[in-house]
């Protein structure tokens, strides 16, 4: 049948019906092992009992109000995340780069609001992906996203991940916010070293410059910790999160602290369906579940398992593999080899998992994933990497 979908996401072979757990299944009831979870969405799973429960349960009292009106799911919500992070306020969107949107215009609003519009630039790094609205794409300045899309000066400048020097460069008197993913996605896994976390942090405290973080990816407890600037040490003013706080129900969230959040006073900024009832419940489920005792625990140790396991694979196979980088349950497999030419091989085994920048392979599991399903992917990936070094 021909597709009456717009062609932007090129042409996809594969076509689910249902999920449970860690599997997809398509309609002929072949059952994919999915470590990809909707590229780190579906954070408990497919089709998670506790999640089904919470958004039928709201389903049958309340889908939509409008913002004209307060929810308790929304309130409820916000508060959970305002306690158990560094911010004061919350505004609820429907996807990342709505959170990202929201960020951006925060950082801008706050330094309009005091009289200091000459600083309205932006930074970010090199390898970033802040999502695909125009302000989005022009912030991460990758090219492939950028092309035929821009005009003007957007007013985004960029750095190279990791390199403190690099930023020094082009950070000036116009510099009203710095944005940056502490774990890269979409580049590739890596990780934002500590030391140059807290520099940034103290450049934005000494040239009065707002510091976003982007844990549209990274958030939710993907990396151990609710948050993964948790972890890192280094508190942001603003932070954008999304994907896994609706388990795969559409929702994003901006956070900030009260001094920022301020600036965006009554009509200068909203969303129809941000703070819906159905999604915010949902998200309460999600966060609910995280905070149970030794949830983030587990995370890590699944995590420190699962690269411990890739990590026998990269030394067995040193033409092939190069790294295994990343934090909690997000993990980049580094190929030698073309990661394409891997992961196709590991979805004709039943085995799905995302490609990243620098040639690497991105594995996103659910966060309760079990220690067998880590060793049935790792099983898979073993029997992949063989039949391309024999072939
Ligand atoms: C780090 C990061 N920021 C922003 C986005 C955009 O989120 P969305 O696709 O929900 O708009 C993504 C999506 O992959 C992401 O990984």
């Amino acid at each position: 049948m021909s597709s009456a979908l717009m062609q932007n996401y090129g042409t996809r072979e594969l076509n689910f019906e249902r999920g449970q757990g860690s599997y997809l299944f398509t309609k002929d009831g072949e059952r994919y092992l999915d470590f990809g979870m909707g590229i780190a969405v579906n954070s408990l799973g497919h089709c998670n009992p506790k999640l089904i429960d919470v958004l039928t349960g709201q389903a049958n009292r309340l889908w939509h109000t409008s913002n004209l009106y307060n929810t308790e799911p929304s309130e409820q919500l916000a508060n959970k995340l305002v306690a158990s992070t560094f911010a004061d306020r919350v505004f609820f969107c429907n996807s990342g780069t709505e959170a990202i949107e929201c960020g951006f215009k925060a950082i801008r609003r706050y330094f309009h609001s005091k009289d200091l519009g000459h600083k309205n630039r932006i930074v970010s790094m090199s390898g970033a992906f802040h999502g695909r609205s125009l302000a989005a794409i022009a912030s991460a300045a990758n090219p492939v996203h950028c092309e035929g899309f821009l005009v003007g000066d957007p007013g985004f400048d960029q750095a190279e991940f990791g390199n403190f020097e690099s930023l020094l460069c082009v950070v000036n008197e116009n510099t009203a916010g710095i944005i940056i993913e502490p774990i890269q996605g979409e580049g590739g896994i890596s990780v934002a070293g500590i030391e140059y976390l807290k520099a940034i942090r103290e450049l934005c405290d000494s040239h009065n410059i707002l510091l976003m973080f982007d844990e549209v990816q990274c958030g939710i407890a993907r990396t151990g910790s609710l948050y993964a600037y948790q972890q890192l040490g280094v508190n942001p003013d603003i932070l954008a999160t999304a994907k896994g706080l609706g388990g795969g129900f559409p929702i994003g969230a901006c956070l900030a602290t009260e001094e920022v959040a301020c600036s965006l006073v009554a009509g200068t900024h909203g969303s129809t369906f941000g703070g819906n009832p159905l999604a915010t419940a949902v998200g309460n489920a999600v966060m609910d579940t995280l905070n149970d005792a030794g949830f983030l625990r587990n995370v890590s140790e699944l995590g420190d398992y699962l690269k411990a396991e890739l990590s026998t694979l990269v030394q067995r196979y040193p033409l092939l593999l190069s790294e295994v980088k990343g934090l909690g349950l997000m993990v980049g497999l580094y190929c030698l080899t073309d990661a394409g030419q891997l992961i196709t091989r590991l979805q004709e085994q039943k085995l799905l998992v995302v490609k990243a920048g620098g040639n690497s392979v991105r594995l996103l599991p659910a966060l309760n994933v079990s220690k067998k399903e880590i060793d049935s992917a790792v099983e898979i990936f073993r029997k992949a990497l063989s039949d391309i070094e024999n072939n």
